[in-house]
């Protein structure tokens, strides 16, 4: 076969190659060992010198031209195949994801979506405040100063350093400092004061870890202040949030004294629970759970926001929303809330786009 034949009709079945293999197939069988391109450049060792001089340049050439187009080839056909991957692994993101790409919404933002849509039913708005607070928030104008024991008692994670005005910086041991900021905000919005309706729920940090505690956890804080508050509307209000909450009318509280630096009187909440095959459920009253932390706010409290405690009065509660997510949602370890376990999640996890209201109901597991 002539040179030109062969070169003829290598380029062409190169031309024809559709795919990799193809390609390969044709390069080992004129470039490989026993190659026909081979073949011919191992003639030129029998070769007379001027045959070699006219000879060898022909086959060189081939195998170059041979090499190139083979290249060329390899080239376009990857080429396509990666345009054509692309375009099948286009996604399009009007389309609703297919569920092994679904996330979830944690159940503490769930139920933290789900108290707001609750209590701004009844005229509360969210209010918020910093996780790293100073200790005068935080202690002191919760009438918690600096020698109350009651301090000692929060495991406060404390800053090396304090902040300009000379405070001490601690990361927040509970939403209630958030009652101060709302206070000094509403005076500052309004000289006269008051009215004021808030909830604020939020991260809160504590040293203290083992199965039912955890460094960082999640509070929810309720403050009315205004004129007339008596405990009547505390009852009322946190009786009306906890049936929107566990979504049952059978829902009974018991009021117990208790103290706490910031409210007097001072409310320890239990609610009832029944036993369902072993299990706890909240509703009736077989036996009592404590849920709440709440009372009258202190006239101490009051005048440290800024206000007249002989005008304004009000009541405040304080509760743990990974709490009230376990008992609601049947969890039973806290630790396995801040794990990240993909499985927990998609198992424990909400809808994105169920969003809790009052209507459509607070909180439906996916
Ligand atoms: N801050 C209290 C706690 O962390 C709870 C509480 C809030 C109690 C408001 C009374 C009033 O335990």
């Amino acid at each position: 076969m002539s040179i030109e034949q062969l070169k003829a009709d290598l380029l062409e079945s190169i031309a024809g190659a559709s795919d990799a293999a193809a390609i390969e197939q044709i390069r080992v069988a004129a470039l490989g060992k026993q190659g026909s391109v081979s073949a011919l450049l191992k003639t030129l060792g029998a070769m007379s010198a001027d045959e070699r001089q006219s000879e060898g340049p022909r086959i060189h050439a081939l195998r170059e031209a041979v090499t190139a187009a083979l290249a060329a080839r390899k080239d376009a056909i990857e080429g396509a195949a990666l345009e054509a991957r692309l375009a099948a692994e286009t996604i399009d993101l009007s389309l609703p994801a297919p569920d092994r790409l679904r996330g979830s919404v944690h159940p503490i933002s769930q139920v933290m979506d789900e108290l707001a849509e609750i209590f701004a039913d009844m005229g509360f708005a969210v209010a918020a405040g910093p996780e790293i607070e100073d200790d005068w928030h935080n202690f002191t104008a919760l009438n918690m100063p600096e020698s109350h024991p009651a301090r000692a008692m929060h495991d406060t994670f404390y800053f090396p350093d304090t902040n300009a005005d000379g405070r001490e910086m601690l990361l927040r041991t509970h939403t209630s400092p958030v009652q101060i900021r709302a206070m000094l905000d509403v005076v500052k919005q309004n000289p006269g004061g008051a009215p004021l309706r808030i909830i604020a729920p939020g991260r809160v940090y504590r040293s203290d870890s083992d199965a039912t505690h955890t460094p960082m956890f999640h509070q929810i804080e309720g403050l009315v202040i205004d004129k007339g508050i008596h405990l009547g509307h505390l009852k009322w209000t946190l009786e009306t949030f906890l049936k929107a909450f566990f979504e049952r009318e059978d829902i009974v509280l018991r009021l117990r004294p208790s103290y706490f630096p910031f409210t007097e009187p001072s409310v320890e909440v239990d609610v009832g629970y029944s036993l369902v095959g072993g299990k706890r459920v909240v509703g009736g009253s077989e036996g009592w759970m404590e849920v709440l932390g709440s009372g009258m706010v202190n006239r101490k409290v009051i005048a440290a926001g800024g206000l007249d405690p002989d005008e304004w009065q009000g009541f405040a509660f304080g509760t743990g929303v990974d709490r009230l997510a376990m008992l609601k949602y049947g969890m039973d370890d806290l630790r396995a809330f801040f794990d990240g376990d993909v499985r927990w999640l998609s198992h424990y996890g909400f809808a994105p786009l169920d969003v809790p209201t009052l209507s459509g109901g607070v909180g439906t597991p996916v």
